[in-house]
Formats: structure tokens, sequence, C-alpha cells
């Protein structure tokens, strides 16, 4: 069996490491952005490249002609890479551009919500112009919803796939009318349309689906960190960490709200198929809120989220290579599916200027050779070079994984190795600690209290 796996970070590795632990063991074959340890490791080939050439990663896999592929990060999954290589005749575990839009576009992703009456939105509207001489109109107008109808408690969404960082929350990233009308407008005059929504107050976390169709197998549910800085505090970053509980639900969460989140991913299938006329097949990411008012919807990705992955497919003990067959055959059921009942914490090591700038770029950084058996480590823009010497890209480095019976455990096991890495980086070392853990479940008890 050979499989073409298309990588651009940490992600990439975790999901080569649950391929290559499925029997018999299959030949992974890699189009990677950098030249990552791990999957030179464990890949029988990695070609560096520019994986958002689509015509670069087609060309590849007419030379090696793989069983399936993989595509495991948003651009080059938005852009229809799946559409090519299917063309070329391979299956892809990733939706095709058109199913892709759910997460390409938060606009669309609204409007399929609205439309197949599946609640869980906040108050949104999509702006864009069609004339220059509408564009003063259109400002009056978006100011007008930003400051009274949603009552100055906004988020202004860049209507395109920007890695995270295309989203200004009002209060935190925009202190004024004029700047949020301003970026408004940017997003406009970039991409089309804005999506302006209410802004929720509650708890976030991802669920994410193994889906195939209508069929969804939920994985454990993990909560991200978005923000660059301990106590959640500055830019937004593609996520800073993660930590996944041993029942699978999250300490912050009700039942109710667990289920609640695993039919939306449900019912946004069933609506992609619908509405797309195709079904949807890969793996499915719902970013959700857990408010006063039960679970609404933050974002929907078509993808493994990064971290979220590095979380997750440790704790895969069912055979991946199965799942990702039953997804492409039409197949896939709950029994295909079992995660060990671990917690796990993950802790991004990142270039200390990440995410505002890249100087550190081309310095060295130091990880201990020796893991312990309790840590994973996956590396993302880092390059091996010949000498052996890790290199820093300007984005997310090393995302450190503990695994234990409790996330106290795990937290512990991921930052101890954390502290044991040197160079010019950083990480966050409230992630998945009791206190910081403690305050989500304080924050979710005075929200649900009447
Ligand atoms: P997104 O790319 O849509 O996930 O947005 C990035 C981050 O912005 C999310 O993880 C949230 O922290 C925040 N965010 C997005 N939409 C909302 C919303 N409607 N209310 C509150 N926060 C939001
Ligand atoms: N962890 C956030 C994402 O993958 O989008």
């Amino acid at each position: 069996m050979k499989i073409l796996l298309i990588s651009n970070s940490a992600r990439g590795e975790a999901i080569a490491e649950a391929l290559l632990r499925s029997q018999p063991t299959p030949e992974l074959f890699v189009a990677s952005t950098v030249r990552s340890l791990g999957l030179m490791r464990m890949a029988k080939e990695v070609q560096v490249m520019d994986i958002d050439s689509l015509a670069k990663v087609v060309q590849m896999a007419k030379g090696i002609k793989p069983d399936f592929a993989f595509i495991a990060p948003d651009d080059p999954i938005g852009a229809g890479l799946a559409d090519r290589l299917e063309c070329v005749g391979v299956p892809c575990v990733a939706p095709k551009k058109t199913l892709a839009r759910i997460e390409a576009s938060k606009g669309f992703a609204r409007n399929l919500m609205k439309k197949y009456g599946i609640e869980g939105n906040p108050r949104f509207r999509v702006f864009s112009f069609s004339s220059m001489d509408a564009k003063r109109q259109l400002d009056l107008d978006m100011r007008h919803y930003m400051e009274y109808e949603l009552k100055g408690q906004y988020v202004v969404k860049y209507d395109a796939l920007k890695g995270g960082k295309g989203v200004k929350l009002s209060g935190e990233h925009l202190s004024t009318i004029d700047s949020s009308a301003q970026y408004a407008m940017e997003c406009i005059d970039q991409c089309g349309t804005v999506v302006i929504e209410e802004k929720l107050i509650g708890v976030e976390f991802s669920l994410l689906s193994f889906v195939s169709g209508t069929a969804t197998v939920d994985m454990p549910a993990v909560q991200d960190h978005k923000r660059a800085h301990d106590d959640d505090i500055g830019a937004n970053t593609g996520g800073m960490g993660t930590y996944s509980d041993s029942n699978h639900s999250l300490p912050f969460l009700t039942e109710e709200d667990l289920k609640a989140a695993s039919a939306f991913n449900c019912r946004i299938a069933a609506a992609l198929l619908e509405e797309c006329g195709e079904p949807y097949k890969g793996i499915l990411y719902g970013g959700f809120i857990a408010t006063k008012d039960g679970v609404k919807v933050i974002e929907y990705n078509a993808r493994f989220g990064d971290p979220e992955a590095l979380n997750v497919l440790p704790l895969l003990e069912t055979d991946f290579v199965s799942v990702c067959q039953a997804i492409l055959k039409g197949t896939l059921t709950p029994d295909l599916v079992r995660f060990a009942a671990k917690a796990t914490v993950c802790k991004y090591i990142t270039p200390k200027s990440y995410p505002e700038d890249k100087k550190e770029k081309g310095q060295t950084v130091l990880v201990p050779e020796k893991i312990p058996e309790n840590v994973r480590v996956f590396y993302g823009d880092v390059s091996m070079l010949d000498t052996g010497t890790l290199q820093l890209g300007g984005s997310r480095s090393i995302g450190v994984v503990g695994i234990g019976d409790t996330l106290h455990d795990a937290e512990q096991a991921a930052q101890a190795f954390c502290e044991k890495i040197t160079g010019p980086v950083r990480f966050r070392s409230d992630i998945g600690t009791v206190e910081s853990i403690q305050k989500r479940v304080d924050l979710m008890q005075k929200l649900r209290r009447p």
C-alpha cells in the first residue's frame, strides 16, 4: 500500500506516525514544505516543495501512483488539490474544493447553516459591494450594524483562508469603530466580502469527526489556545497548544454540550451533501463555543486541526489506514475508531517573535535526543540540515505532547520536555495546568448560573 501525504507542519508528522502504525505497514511518500526530521525518519521518500503549486503535487502523485492521498493543510484543500488528484486516479482523504468552502469561506459556512436550519450561528451578516459608488453606503451600513445592531460586541472575519489570523474582535484587536470599519473594508477589498458577527462569550473547544458522506465518527474533544501568550493574551495564532481529557470530553463541558457539538458535525456533513451534491470525505473540524445559551459554532475547518491532530492521533488504537479506506469507500462505522482513555497536553514551541515577526528564522534549536515514553515530539516549521542541525522557520516549530492518565500528568510531561528545548524559542506554560483549566470551569459555571 502506497500513501501520499501532503504536509506543511507538525500535524503531518502526527498523521504520518498514525498511518505507519497500521498493518501491514504502508509505504509513505510525502510532499512537504520543510525537510522535517520526523518525516525524514518515517517516510520512504520526502520531496520538499511548494505544496500550494498543485501541478507539482499532481506530478509527484503521477510518479508514485499511490493508493490514496491524505492532504493535511487548508490551503491546498481549499484550492482544489483533491479534485486535481482524483482526476489522475488518486482518491483523497480530504474534501473537494466545493465542499472545502465550509472552511475557505466563513460566509458560505454561516449561510449553509442558516439555509439548512442548523442553529448555532451567532447573529451575522455578510457584506460586499458591487460598485465603487456603493462604498460609502457600505461603510455606513457596516458601522451601523457593528455599533447599533450588535451593540459594539462584534467580530470581523476575513472571508477566505488566512491561517486563523484573519479574525479581529471588538475590544481586543479592534478598539474603535473607525479601525473596525477600516479592517472590514480591507477584507472586502482583498476578497470581495466580509463577515461581521456577534461576539460570543463562553469557552471554546474543538470536536473533529471522521466523515464519509453522512457518516460521522467523532474524535476526543480538544481545547485549543489561539492567543500568543499565557492567560490568553495577544494576537491570534494558528494555535499555541491543546489538551484532551481521558474521558474524551472536557472538564467544562456537559454531556449535552458534547452531544450538541457532535450533532452539529453530523448535520453539517448532511447539509454539505445536499448543497454540493457529492459526499464529504475527510476530516471535519467543528470549532465551538459553550455559552450560557448552549453550544454555538465559531467556525468549521475541512481538515485536522494543528495542533488538535497531535493530541488525538497518538491515542488512536485502531488501524488508521483502515479508517481512511472506509472514508474513501463509504463504509465508515464507529467500530473502526477507538481512542485510548488517556489525557494529552500539547504545547507548541514557537520562535520568540511568533506570530508578529520572523526574527529567529534560520537560527538553531536544540532538542534532547532522549524522549520520555509519555512524550511525543512532532516537528513543524523546522528544517533538518545535512549536518543534523535543526533550523527554525518563521512559524510554529515543535509540538510537544505529554500523555498521561490525568491532565495533570500529561501537562507535567509536556512542560518538563519543553523546558529542555533550547534556542530563541518560547511556549505557553499555562496550557493544560490545573489553574488554567479551573478558570475555564469557573467561567462556564458563572455563565450557566441563572
Ligand atoms: P476563527 O478563525 O473563525 O476560528 O476565529 C479565530 C478566533 O476568533 C476563534 O478561535 C475565537 O477565539 C475568535 N472568534 C471567532 N468568531 C467569534 C465569535 N463569533 N465570538 C467570539 N469569538 C470569536
Ligand atoms: N488549531 C486551530 C486550527 O487548526 O485551525
